[in-house]
């Protein structure tokens, strides 16, 4: 039975929440307008599924009333009208799912999509406003809502050739508080380790709350992997989680911890995280999704068939070898998985000398340990340094994804190091030694090309990669 205080509890809570909604629930009233930047960091048919998060996400803005004006979209372009699509001129996120390209309006494109921009597209860079292109012109109230979709590594996140480092991604952040670029921001990140892009680095006193779909050491997974027709995963778990529960729940009484309370649930495969300045996700989503109910749609499909990020492309490969009954067809992808391999092999065992060396010129006293161990990334910007030399000297991560796998150990020896400026100097210089000796000089393509391609394509078992 309820007491009196009880009733008079609940009808004070009423009344306090509806107040509450009314004064939240225009925007004239709120006194801010929403601006988005969504960013799918691949290209290639098979990381379909970057675009794919990224074009649904246009859409569920627009359903909920953010103006096109507002939403500013780099994705590279080149999966809706790829030759391997099945289905020309459009993008799905789900099976049987609608087209989610149609009606998206693309700000950045093909070689356009770079670190740079993306960082110039924050900042309100006026250079590239100049040159036509769009950037936020969001001011001191205005709310901001990032999502970026891609692979990544210990504090690194791709771009189609480039990497974007959490050291540039924060320090952008701060600039953007510094100079009143929002009153409130949200950012989701989809990515392989994304914890590591803010964890031990993004303030939680400048009105930013950010979520990411793995803790710093653990892998991402793509999902809706099973369509019949189209080769590749259609979503990423983490990414599919948001868009659908937004889809699917009227997001101007949904707060941000509701979302991503439910968004832990539909990511079974890794931990998605929450940082910066937690005590914001008590505000509705629709404050940076868009304030109009919208229409609530698309009955929640539950990710199946989830594939580990860093796998699609060996998976799907795989499948087509199975699936085909043409010999001819077959030996074609055979030989593209043995590539693939051998690529993979090839920069393992050399990440592996490339360590080794290292120990034995001081910085480490054994190469397995740092190898088979994980410190946690603390001197982002000492880091990001090191991580610029590997991209430049090394191996470009934005082209050669799988090279991100291996970035931890490079972490490991900044944070066990601890470098002054000319230690590090010094490192950079015997990182740049170390990699002519182990990769550059080995002709990395050609490598593969010769050792593996001149056997029998069937020579490697398909088991092997399970
Ligand atoms: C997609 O549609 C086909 C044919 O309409 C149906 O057989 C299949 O079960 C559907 N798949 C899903 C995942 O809903
Ligand atoms: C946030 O906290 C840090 C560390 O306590 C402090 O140095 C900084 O000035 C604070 N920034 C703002 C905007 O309050
Ligand atoms: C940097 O560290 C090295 C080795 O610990 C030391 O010999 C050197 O004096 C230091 N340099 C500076 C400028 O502190
Ligand atoms: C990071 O390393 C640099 C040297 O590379 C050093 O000067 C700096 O103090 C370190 N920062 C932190 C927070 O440890």
């Amino acid at each position: 039975m309820f007491s009196l205080l009880t009733i008079f509890s609940i009808l004070f809570t009423l009344s306090a929440s509806t107040s509450l909604a009314d004064s939240l629930g225009s925007k004239s009233n709120a006194g801010y307008n929403i601006h988005a930047v969504l960013v799918a960091g691949s290209s290639t048919f098979d990381n379909y599924r970057h675009q794919a998060n990224v074009c649904h996400a246009y859409h569920v803005l627009r359903n909920h009333g953010v103006p096109a004006e507002n939403i500013i979209v780099m994705m590279y372009d080149d999966i809706a009208n790829n030759p391997e699509n099945p289905f020309p001129g459009k993008i799905f996120n789900a099976p049987n799912g609608t087209d989610v390209y149609a009606g998206v309006v693309k700000d950045y494109t093909g070689e356009e999509v770079t670190p740079e921009n993306f960082l110039g597209v924050l900042k309100g860079d006026k250079a590239l406003a100049a040159k036509g292109k769009k950037v936020l012109t969001s001011g001191p109230n205005d709310h901001v809502f990032i999502y970026f979709s891609d692979h990544g590594a210990t504090g690194l996140v791709g771009f189609p050739s480039d990497t974007l480092s959490s050291d540039d991604l924060n320090k952008a952040l701060v600039y953007m508080h510094d100079n009143k670029l929002y009153g409130k921001l949200t950012f989701y990140l989809e990515a392989c380790e994304s914890g590591s892009m803010l964890e031990n680095i993004l303030p939680d006193n400048i009105s930013i709350y950010a979520t990411s779909s793995t803790n710093s050491e653990e892998s991402g997974y793509a999902c809706y992997c099973d369509d019949p027709k189209i080769d590749t995963c259609l979503g990423d778990e983490f990414s599919v989680a948001w868009l659908e529960d937004s889809d699917s729940h009227d997001i101007t009484k949904e707060t941000l911890e509701q979302q991503f309370k439910d968004v832990v649930k539909h990511t079974p495969s890794s931990h998605p995280q929450q940082f910066g300045q937690k005590s914001l996700d008590s505000l509705d989503v629709g404050q940076f999704q868009g304030e109009k109910a919208g229409e609530i749609h698309s009955p929640r499909r539950h990710p199946k068939s989830s594939v580990n990020a860093r796998d699609v492309p060996l998976v799907m490969l795989k499948r087509k070898i199975k699936r085909t009954n043409d010999a001819a067809e077959a030996a074609v992808h055979a030989k593209k998985l043995h590539t693939l391999i051998a690529g993979r092999r090839f920069l393992e065992s050399g990440i592996k000398k490339i360590i080794t060396q290292l120990c034995s010129d001081g910085y480490c006293s054994d190469a397995k340990q740092v190898m088979s161990t994980r410190r946690p990334l603390v001197n982002h910007s000492t880091y990001s340094k090191v991580a610029k030399k590997f991209q430049s000297s090394c191996l470009n991560l934005g082209i050669h994804t799988h090279g991100m796998k291996f970035m931890y150990a490079f972490a490991n020896l900044v944070e066990s190091n601890n470098f002054n400026e000319s230690t590090l100097n010094r490192f950079l210089e015997d990182l740049e030694r170390v990699c002519n000796n182990h990769i550059v000089d080995h002709g990395f393509k050609a490598i593969v090309l010769e050792k593996y391609l001149a056997k029998s394509v069937f020579a490697l078992k398909l088991n092997e990669i399970d």
